[in-house]
């Protein structure tokens, strides 16, 4: 996938340790456009790639807005990219990619959103109409609480917000959630593992629930050592025990795109051929992993001991 050049045009402060940036095009070309619920990853020289979600919507000015919160467990992403990042600097970033996607047919849509979480829902917000919605924003206090103002000023009878020491029992606040609105409902969460889990425990008895991870909800898959054939460059590799695919995959001069290495951004989404795949990933529905299409070999595996894959 082929990198995006843009300028950084605005940074703000958006709450306590969260600053927004937004990206323009360069010589007055637009960037491509993006849906709802989208993310990119975020080029900077010697700071870890990391995704962010876009939260704007593109229609509106044509630019991508992310939001990053200097997170104190930072592997060097947040925080790096906080330090480097001026107006005006040029950088690169991947085309948009969406995996959580937003579909909005139904009349009663419900998102709940965790802190940072916020920033992929934001996007989807702004795309609704006509529809009843509602909006469970927690937030650790509100100093920490990003965009707080503009969604009471802009949308305050559809938005509560739930600091944390009102918050009680995560499971319980969404299990009230679910109590509430009916099975036809469109339901979306982003935010901490707590509340994915919680969210998650639903799926079975509400068909419509979507949500995104920031956080993997599995180990990478190395257990196995295994042989991969990549078709299109006619080149078999082997990968050995306490590897990952993608590892193997960079050490045999294969230029597989990637980010965060946890199975959380999309970045490295490989189309599989034959084989079956060991899915360790946080993005594929059940039945995506069931039908066996594409990987993420960052974190997934050959499940026998032969895999074929298309690149
Ligand atoms: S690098 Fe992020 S999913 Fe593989």
């Amino acid at each position: 996938m082929e990198r995006l050049k843009a300028r950084v045009k605005t940074i703000t402060y958006l709450a306590e340790d969260i600053l927004g940036y937004e990206f323009e095009g360069l010589n007055q070309k637009f960037l491509p456009a993006f849906t709802p619920g989208s993310n990119v990853d975020l080029f900077v020289e010697s700071v870890p790639v990391r995704s962010y979600s876009l939260y704007n919507k593109y229609e509106d000015s044509h630019t991508y807005k992310i939001a990053i919160n200097k997170d104190e467990k930072s592997r060097g992403g947040s925080m790096g990219f906080q330090n480097k990042l001026k107006a005006g600097q040029i950088v690169e970033l991947s085309e948009p990619r969406n995996n959580f996607t937003f579909h909005g047919e139904h009349n009663d849509i419900v998102f709940i959103a965790g802190g940072i979480g916020i920033t992929p829902i934001l996007s989807m917000i702004e795309h609704i109409s006509e529809q009843n919605w509602k909006l469970y924003y927690f937030a650790r206090s509100e100093d920490k609480c990003a965009f707080a103002q503009y969604l009471k000023d802009k949308f305050d009878q559809h938005v509560e917000i739930i600091l944390s020491n009102q918050a009680g029992n995560i499971q319980k606040r969404v299990d009230h959630v679910f109590q509430v609105h009916s099975r036809n409902t469109e339901f979306y969460c982003c935010g901490p593992s707590n509340m994915i889990e919680a969210f998650k425990s639903f799926q079975a008895d509400f068909p419509l629930t979507y949500y995104e991870s920031f956080v993997p909800e599995h180990e990478a898959s190395t257990e196995n050592s295994y042989t991969v054939e990549l078709r299109k460059s006619n080149k078999l590799i082997e990968v050995v025990q306490g590897e990952t695919l993608l590892d193997a995959l960079l050490k045999n001069g294969c230029d597989v795109m990637h980010s965060c290495k946890e199975g959380i951004c999309g970045a490295c989404e490989t189309p599989v051929l034959e084989g079956a795949v060991d899915h360790r990933d946080s993005i594929l529905t059940d039945d995506e992993k069931l039908e066996n299409k594409t990987m993420f070999p960052c974190c997934s595996s050959a499940k026998d001991k032969f895999l074929v894959l298309d690149i």
